[in-house]
């Protein structure tokens, strides 16, 4: 685990695992080695430091299992990309696997700053790491590449030395269960499936609304503004497989093969299709703007807001637009992706509103709330012909309870080696390649007050193609 002592691990890898290890999910001899650059740290050190960890993640001293931590966890100092720190690494893989007995079954996981992947992926390569007596994977954190030429050159790298089919390029959001579900709903139900194109769908909208602010992020977010942070990967990926076509098979590469096909179909993305928002302080003032958060440029023009029309030219979507938005201090958080359908070609009804009928809409909402819902008119009764929206809602929470965390998913698929939740080579370059050329035009952004739903630009752009923003 590279990235050690670092916050992923802390509240993230080291719980999941730890929850994995109580539910008999890994198998009984597994163990972790902890490389960070803490030249202090030694196997005791890391072995309190992760029960802390635990703790806190349990929210105080409760239920830790000490003894999981006392035997598994092991630690070994690398300096950056020192040749002679990855060949110590080698060896003390190599005894730790001969005294305990393991296959040489690995799991490289980077969770390191983007500028550390580079270095790390040669070293382990030069050092023989990128192979053992068993199977090796490794796993990449986001972000992969910050522009097209940075993920090709990294995917080069990465194959000098690994196998695509050993590499796991993360994004979170395939974890989640309500995302994996997009493809259960698509292509389980062909109730839906033969309405899902151009002839009955209007348009698509696919939002990713946060109610946080940067946090204590700015250091990172600064470089990295919502269009690297957000739209390439996540919003991306519920774009594309919302969009794409049946897979050929239930299997990685088929499935991942058609995700690609989208990027590849998608037109280049014109100046007036894309507006960017930077969040000034809210109305009442007690929220901060962008600019006076900690450790942010005071005239920054990083955008913490994205709204832009996409035009995927293929023969299920040529003509529906599909509008992507994503911003950091909205009025609420949800992430949804909405289907808007066509409205009857002819108005025969009134509506309550004494307008003409609605679009009937399928609204698939992945957080928080997860669930969908499908609006339909009917006939309001005692009036003469009058229609009136009403839902029929599934709720997640209802049906199953609570549902998994995405890292537990994502973890245990690694270790099984099921890579149909991860990100191929093909789709981080597919992805930058569309929005590359967006970054490189250094569009100012808008203001808009935080806790708002945006900059009114971003209304213009839907307005321009006869829709409107879904309210957040
Ligand atoms: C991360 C971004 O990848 O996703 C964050 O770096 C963002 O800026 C987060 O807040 C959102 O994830 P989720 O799962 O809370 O929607």
């Amino acid at each position: 685990m590279f990235g050690g002592t670092g916050d992923l691990m802390q509240r993230k890898i080291l719980p999941t695992l730890d929850h994995l290890a109580g539910n008999q999910k890994l198998h009984v001899n597994f163990h972790i080695l902890g490389v960070a650059r803490d030249q202090a740290m030694d196997d005791a050190k890391f072995r309190a430091w992760g029960i802390e960890a635990l703790k806190s993640s349990h929210g105080g001293d409760t239920d830790v299992d000490r003894a999981w931590c006392e035997t598994r966890l092991h630690y070994q100092p690398v300096n950056d990309a020192d040749p002679a720190a990855y060949a110590a690494l080698a060896a003390r893989i190599a005894e730790l696997e001969q005294q305990l007995g393991l296959p040489g079954n690995r799991v490289i996981y980077l969770a390191l700053p983007p500028g550390a992947f580079p270095g790390t992926i040669a070293a382990l390569g030069e050092a023989g790491l990128n192979k053992s007596a068993g199977w090796t994977r490794l796993v990449i954190e986001k972000p992969f590449g910050h522009d097209l030429a940075s993920a090709r050159s990294l995917n080069t790298l990465v194959h000098q030395y690994f196998d695509e089919k050993q590499v796991y390029r993360i994004d979170h959001y395939l974890g989640k269960e309500t995302v994996q579900n997009l493809l259960a709903f698509r292509f389980g139900n062909a109730l839906f499936e033969s309405v899902w194109n151009r002839d009955h769908v209007k348009s698509v909208q696919i939002t990713v609304a946060e109610e946080l602010g940067v946090e204590s992020r700015a250091g990172y977010y600064e470089t990295a503004g919502a269009l690297r942070d957000m739209v390439q990967n996540h919003l991306t990926q519920l774009l594309t497989l919302t969009a794409m076509e049946a897979p050929a098979a239930f299997e990685a590469d088929a499935i991942r093969f058609e995700k690609v096909k989208v990027l590849h179909s998608i037109n280049p993305i014109s100046d007036d299709a894309v507006v960017f928002g930077q969040y000034a302080a809210s109305q009442d003032k007690r929220l901060a703007g962008y600019r006076h958060e900690p450790k942010v440029a005071p005239r920054s023009q990083t955008e913490t807001f994205v709204a832009l029309r996409l035009e995927i030219e293929n023969w299920r979507w040529q003509g529906v637009p599909f509008y992507l938005r994503t911003g950091k201090r909205m009025a609420r958080r949800v992430t949804e992706i909405a289907i808007h359908f066509r409205k009857p070609p002819v108005a025969l009804f009134r509506s309550v509103n004494g307008d003409g009928p609605r679009t009937n809409a399928l609204v698939i909402t992945l957080q928080p709330d997860e669930g969908f819902e499908l609006s339909f008119e009917v006939k309001a009764p005692g009036e003469r012909y009058v229609l009136e929206t009403q839902r029929m809602a599934f709720r997640y929470a209802e049906a199953f309870g609570a549902l998994p965390d995405g890292y537990e998913t994502l973890l245990m698929d690694v270790i099984e080696g099921d890579q149909t939740l991860f990100v191929h080579a093909a789709e981080t370059e597919a992805s930058w390649q569309l929005y590359t050329p967006l970054l490189e035009k250094k569009l100012k952004p808008h203001p808009y007050a935080a806790g708002s739903c945006g900059p009114k630009e971003a209304d213009e752009l839907g307005a321009a193609c006869g829709t409107d923003w879904r309210t957040v």
